[in-house]
């Protein structure tokens, strides 16, 4: 079984979807991570955000892998654990630039489908339920305000440990910046596919929007 969460940035994918992996004995795949990853690499390489060939031979050479490690995901790049590094805000404020570079999203969705397998999965991202995995069974779109998904941000920058100074006003307007960007964009913008079912988590509790994704789950195993 494949299931697709696609969204907005801090619209509470990653978090319903580890729990919902981990519920299930899924294998969770978190493909924002990985446009994290290539961004840390054009960094590492000093090379421009937009250098689209510079940037797919950094990724040839470095290589992105993504670990279970105790249960969690961690990113590693070049051998080296990024997990805390793709979460900075200087990675945040340039992984859209390089995540519209068509090659290196050709790259990635390619990646994402050899990793998903023949596995039961559940993705996270934009264009899971339009591109990457079209046939998947359950497709989610979540969204919620823009303020909620700034006050969301940075409770988990606080979580995880990552210094910031933004204020949430800030981070909203980064995250309406973004949203701008990853729905704009040519290739596979952010975009609900026509068989998804939305869910707006403005006002739910991550325990409401799990259960609201495991009855789809149900429904469409019934079906089967
Ligand atoms: O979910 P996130 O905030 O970690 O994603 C980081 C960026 O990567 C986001 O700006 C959009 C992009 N992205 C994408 O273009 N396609 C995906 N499937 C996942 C993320």
């Amino acid at each position: 079984m494949q299931v697709a969460v696609d969204g907005p940035a801090s619209a509470g994918k990653s978090t319903v979807a580890k729990i919902i992996a981990n519920k299930l004995s899924f294998v969770y795949i978190d493909t924002g991570a990985m446009y994290r990853a290539c961004t840390v690499i054009a960094r590492n390489h000093k090379l421009d955000y937009g250098d689209e060939k510079g940037i797919l031979e950094a990724i040839d050479k470095d290589g992105i892998e993504l670990r279970s490690e105790n249960g969690e995901q961690k990113v590693y790049v070049a051998g080296k654990d990024v997990s805390k590094e793709i979460r900075t805000p200087e990675i945040s404020a340039n992984v859209s630039q390089v995540s519209a570079l068509p090659k290196v999203r050709e790259k990635m969705v390619s990646l994402q489908r050899q990793m998903a397998g023949k596995t039961n999965v559940i993705m996270d991202g934009r264009d899971i339920g339009t591109t990457v995995l079209p046939n998947a069974e359950v497709k989610i779109f979540l969204v919620a305000s823009a303020r909620s998904r700034a006050q969301r941000r940075l409770l988990d920058l606080k979580e995880r440990g990552i210094k910031s100074d933004q204020t949430v006003d800030e981070i909203e307007k980064d995250i309406a910046a973004r949203d701008y960007k990853d729905s704009h964009r040519k290739v596979s913008p952010l975009k609900k596919a026509d068989d998804a079912i939305e869910i707006d988590t403005t006002n739910m509790s991550i325990d409401q929007v799990v259960e609201s994704i495991l009855a789809q789950i149900e429904k469409s195993q019934k079906k089967f």
